[in-house]
């Protein structure tokens, strides 16, 4: 595809910049039938820098326009990952009759307050700033709620490796209430935490998010936990010998939820990226995107609470004619997918392992730079691999296999996968396991293979579809 977001390894219905820098998405709200979606964005160069706000806008999560640049650096200093917050019943009114208030770290590790009045477009600072000084170390990007039993703003800001929790009635004067700790590899600090309230009447719970280091992909990944919050604490009703993990993949950091969606949905949208290669991945004028946007649920399972996800409803919208696959036996040698081709596009498979070993889905066939997704039946555990690419050299950790727990329910493999040109996504039994991945096939390999090893299993059902691109015509 020529023209706008035609350039090689250009995701077709991920978000990703126009040009230049991204990594965290932030400040994410829906208001006025629109979806807001600020990021940290460095607007003159593809590697990170002096970080501004970008912002987009959408009214379904995969059509976006993008908009002018939200929040410039000022004599504070650059503006990192924050929150955006809307008037709330029972809330004392926004500083500077705001209708809408953003609350942001500076590089400095102070924490700045903006009152927007024109929905989110225009900013204007707060006179006070910062509104938290630095503690120095490490002290960054808060997450704002209105909790209505205790009438007070919450915050959650990360700091070294815990999240500490401030109150404030008016946005400009906070107090610290609390904080949360749990054991962590590695010395290097939690980022981007997010709360909030998921599931109705008894089965109701808090979640608590956050982007820690030593995630099992290797290098950082999103852990949660689920509790209750007291409006000034946040209490895990998951022990600290348990890590749960929102993605097993290597690239889902620094993610967030929706605020304010109509139907108590939770919507939660990561950097599909990694610290440690991002500045080195090979896309040239553009570097970086966001996961697929994925609805929250929660489960009650024998081990506890736990989350699960699914790509938001609205994909469906993008997809083309459907290619169904007969139920058929997947003999050792045999491809059932040998004609089928696929860079953009979904698959849906639900296998019976039977005899199988393993079975395994190979992804963008070619020469090099493609992926494979091998279930292991006796470890019962999902790997994903990527293979390095020849000709494009990315970063000593960036070719890894990752695996993740996968019990088989009922004997049954139940996969669904998002090809996006550079990205892999799986969703794994009804979206209790996922993995996301970028990787960078080269240019022609568009081949798929799935086979059985050890003995045969059972194709019960498998479609492919195309997904239409929601990027043509966007003006950059
Ligand atoms: C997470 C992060 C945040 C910080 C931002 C800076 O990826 O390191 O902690 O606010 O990126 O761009």
């Amino acid at each position: 595809m020529a023209g706008a977001y035609g350039e090689r390894f250009r995701p077709q219905y991920h978000f990703s910049p126009p040009r230049n820098w991204m990594n965290d998405p932030h400040g994410l709200i829906w208001r006025g039938g629109r979806y807001h979606l600020y990021y940290q964005y460095h607007p003159h160069s593809c590697r990170w820098g002096p970080m501004h706000w970008g912002h987009a806008v959408s009214e379904d999560l995969l059509h976006w326009r993008h908009l002018p640049i939200a929040l410039w650096p000022d004599e504070i200093g650059t503006i990192f990952t924050g929150d955006v917050v809307a008037a709330e019943t029972g809330a004392p009114p926004l500083p500077a009759t705001g209708e809408l208030a953003a609350v942001y770290s500076y590089d400095d590790q102070s924490v700045g307050l903006a009152a927007s009045v024109d929905g989110g477009c225009r900013w204007r600072k707060y006179a006070g700033n910062p509104v938290i000084a630095s503690p120095g170390g490490n002290f960054r990007d808060p997450k704002v709620r209105w909790h209505p039993e205790s009438e007070r703003w919450l915050m959650a800001i990360a700091q070294e490796q815990s999240v500490q929790f401030y109150q404030s009635a008016d946005l400009r004067e906070w107090r610290r209430c609390g904080e949360f700790r749990a054991p962590t590899a590695g010395d290097d600090p939690w980022e981007v935490p997010d709360f909030f309230p998921i599931g109705a009447g008894e089965e109701r719970r808090w979640v608590l998010l956050v982007s820690v280091p030593n995630a099992p992909a290797g290098g950082g990944g999103v852990r949660y936990f689920i509790g209750h919050c007291d409006g000034a604490q946040f209490h895990s009703e998951i022990g600290p010998e348990t890590e749960c993990w929102l993605d097993y993949g290597p690239d889902n950091y620094a993610g967030s939820t929706w605020k304010y969606l109509p139907g108590g949905h939770r919507v939660y949208i990561g950097w599909l990226n990694n610290w440690r290669y991002a500045e080195a991945l090979p896309t040239v004028g553009w570097r970086g995107a966001l996961t697929i946007p994925r609805e929250l649920r929660l489960e009650h399972t024998a081990a506890g609470p736990r989350l699960l996800q699914q790509p938001i409803a609205e994909l469906h919208s993008l997809r083309g004619e459907a290619i169904s696959l007969p139920a058929q036996t997947i003999a050792p040698g045999a491809n059932p997918l040998a004609n089928r081709r696929m860079r953009c596009g979904e698959i849906s498979l639900v296998i019976e392992a039977r005899a199988a070993d393993s079975i395994s889905l190979s992804l963008f066939n070619g020469d090099t730079g493609g992926a494979e997704i091998c279930y292991n039946c006796q470890r019962q555990e999902l790997c994903l691999a990527r293979a390095p690419s020849a000709s494009l050299p990315i970063h000593e950790e960036y070719a890894v296999a990752v695996n993740a727990p996968l019990p088989l329910r009922g004997g049954k493999l139940s996969l669904r996968i998002l090809l996006d040109h550079s990205s892999v996504e799986v969703f794994a039994d009804g979206g209790r396991a996922v993995m996301s991945a970028r990787v960078f096939p080269e240019a022609s390999a568009d081949g798929l293979s799935l086979c059985a090893t050890g003995g045969a299993a059972w194709l019960a059902s498998g479609a492919l579809w195309p997904l239409q691109s929601t990027w043509r015509g966007v003006e950059r």
